[in-house]
């Protein structure tokens, strides 16, 4: 979460007086006269603005974008308006995705210091606070790169964007957007940061190093870390996570983070579990080779816990939070797990393994036990867990599920807040015929095609004993193949905000909801 460029200020002047390489002016689709500044920066040009708009296509619908040069009538080189859709529509997620195709657009053209007219009068109904954390949060995700391993000559050589300044007259409104900027800056840090690990390889990235990652960033945020190795594992009882570490030459690790946010020594308010496996082969019931490099991905449940964890610290949320990460690589191997092994979880649980490609579940198990040891009130897992969920919603909407009404509904909100959307889907007890095995307590798959994201929750749901639970299947959001708005091609870290999110929220509402701050 190193605090990478642009770095993002508030200038409590109108934008027609900034000096900048490019002046970015948002526009709202169908107002027939322009409002402030729009308006001075046309007379500025003399009528220059009005002129090109009506001989282009641009309207101010949704992402349009129209470049202007001022041709030395503005003290900035460039000149671009965005189009922000209908008044009535604008909501922070679409600031979000206007600032970060605005600005990636701006890099390529090698602007290097950029600022965004923020007057009241074009966001209709949102506060000033709102819209700068939302420009803070799309600029730092719409402009993330990784090219750690890319020779100078094999990158995309546009210089970083340096500065983005927010110009605003009001000065009320100006020192009201300092805070959004700080919060939309944690925001999109702690998800870069989980965009990172996701994108970093497998081989790079075992569970060693992820721990020492996660050990790193507990130092930094001034969180407390421990990690448990295999011989702690075992004396915990922990088969299940370990049948799948056992086919690796890298050896699993369980990460264990924790934020106390209050001088309450009890109970962690809430634990989140995030599922480590830095590459997933399919262990003996092997992946097919097609698309497998994707696999480095299978901690990006991980990666969002970790990312959330460094946000909720750096935000000083007042509210005890847990992170409990199992960390494992599922390989094939002479001493891999084979599929009609019998293994027994921490609870005492035993579980046929059918497939050893269902692994998350198994190492999922023996998190939440461990989750279940500290006594938490709620437990929320993110995991890149099945195909099913693909299947069924594409890379668009992450799959949840709950056992409990009050704390799905603010994980929805907080979702709802982040921009990142949900779908629920259903636990019925009748799915439970899926997981019945002739032989253990439990089988890891059964069902075949017959909803399987339903059936691995399910099973999941036998290790969460009375605590609210909500499981979040990013199988299919956590990559995207085709890069759109704040999210760029490769690891979106999703679920990161949506985890910051739910812990302001709740911890709010522990203190009785004096601290109404918008977030
Ligand atoms: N990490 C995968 C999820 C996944 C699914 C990745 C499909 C790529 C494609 C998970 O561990 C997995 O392999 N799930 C299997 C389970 C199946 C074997 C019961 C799935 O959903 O296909
Ligand atoms: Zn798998
Ligand atoms: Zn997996």
């Amino acid at each position: 979460m190193t605090p990478g460029p642009p770095r993002i200020t508030t200038v409590a002047q109108d934008a027609l007086a900034c000096r900048a390489d490019a002046l970015v002016l948002p526009v709202t689709e169908g107002g027939r006269l322009l409002p402030e500044p729009a308006r001075a920066v046309d007379t500025a040009l003399a009528g220059g603005m009005t002129t090109a708009i009506r001989r282009s296509a641009f309207r101010g619908k949704l992402s349009e974008r129209l470049l202007l040069h001022p041709m030395g009538r503005l003290a900035v080189e460039q000149l671009l308006l965005v189009g922000l859709g209908k008044a009535s529509e604008i909501t922070p997620d679409r600031v979000r995705l206007v600032t970060a195709e605005a600005l990636r657009h701006l890099r390529a053209i090698r602007a290097r210091t950029v600022a965004i007219a923020v007057h009241d009068a074009i966001w209709g109904p949102l506060g000033s606070e709102t819209v700068a954390q939302a420009i803070s949060e799309g600029a730092l995700l719409g402009l993330y790169r990784f090219d750690l391993y890319r020779g100078k000559q094999n990158r995309d050589r546009s210089p970083e964007i340096e500065s983005l300044a927010l110009h605003c007259p009001d000065r009320g409104a100006a020192r009201a957007m300092r805070h959004g900027i700080v919060v939309g800056g944690v925001l999109a840090k702690a998800t870069n940061l989980a965009r990172d690990l996701i994108n970093e390889p497998a081989n790079i990235l075992t569970p060693a190093e992820l721990a020492a990652r996660a050990k790193r960033v507990a130092r930094r945020y001034g969180l407390s870390a421990r990690v448990l190795d295999r011989g702690a594992m075992r004396r915990l009882g922990m088969r299940a996570l370990l049948g799948v570490a056992q086919g690796s030459a890298n050896p699993p690790q369980l990460i264990i983070l924790r934020h106390r946010g209050t001088d309450d020594p009890g109970k962690p308010a809430l634990v989140l579990v995030g599922k480590g496996v830095t590459f997933d082969a399919g262990g003996i019931s092997i992946k097919a080779s097609e698309g497998m490099e994707t696999m480095k991905g299978d901690m990006g449940g991980a990666a969002a816990v970790i990312g959330a964890m460094a946000g909720i610290a750096a935000l000083r949320v007042p509210l005890h939070v847990a992170a409990v990460i199992p960390a494992v690589e599922n390989m094939p191997s002479g001493t891999a797990q084979r599929p009609g092994d019998i293994v027994r979880a921490m609870d005492g649980t035993t579980i046929e393994v059918i497939n050893t490609d269902a692994e998350g579940r198994l190492i999922l198990a023996d998190a939440f036990c461990y989750a279940g040891r500290l006594g938490a009130k709620r437990l929320v897992d993110v995991a890149t867990l099945t195909g099913g969920v693909v299947v069924a919603l594409g890379s668009i909407r992450t799959g949840f599920f709950s056992n409990d009404r009050a704390l799905a509904e603010r994980v929805l909100a907080a979702g709802e807040a982040a921009g990142e959307k949900l779908w629920e889907l259903p636990l019925d007890d009748e799915y439970e015929e899926l997981l019945k095995s002739d032989c253990a307590d439990l089988k890891n798959t059964g069902g075949g095609k017959k909803a399987p994201a339903i059936g691995a929750a399910r099973f999941l749901k036998h290790f969460v004993g009375d605590t609210s639970w909500v499981h979040l299947d990013i199988q299919g959001t956590s990559l995207q193949e085709q890069e759109h708005g704040y999210q760029p091609k490769g690891a979106t870290g999703v679920m990161t905000r949506t985890l910051i999110h739910l812990a302001l929220n709740l911890a709010q509402n522990a203190s009785g909801g004096t601290r109404n701050r918008s977030w």
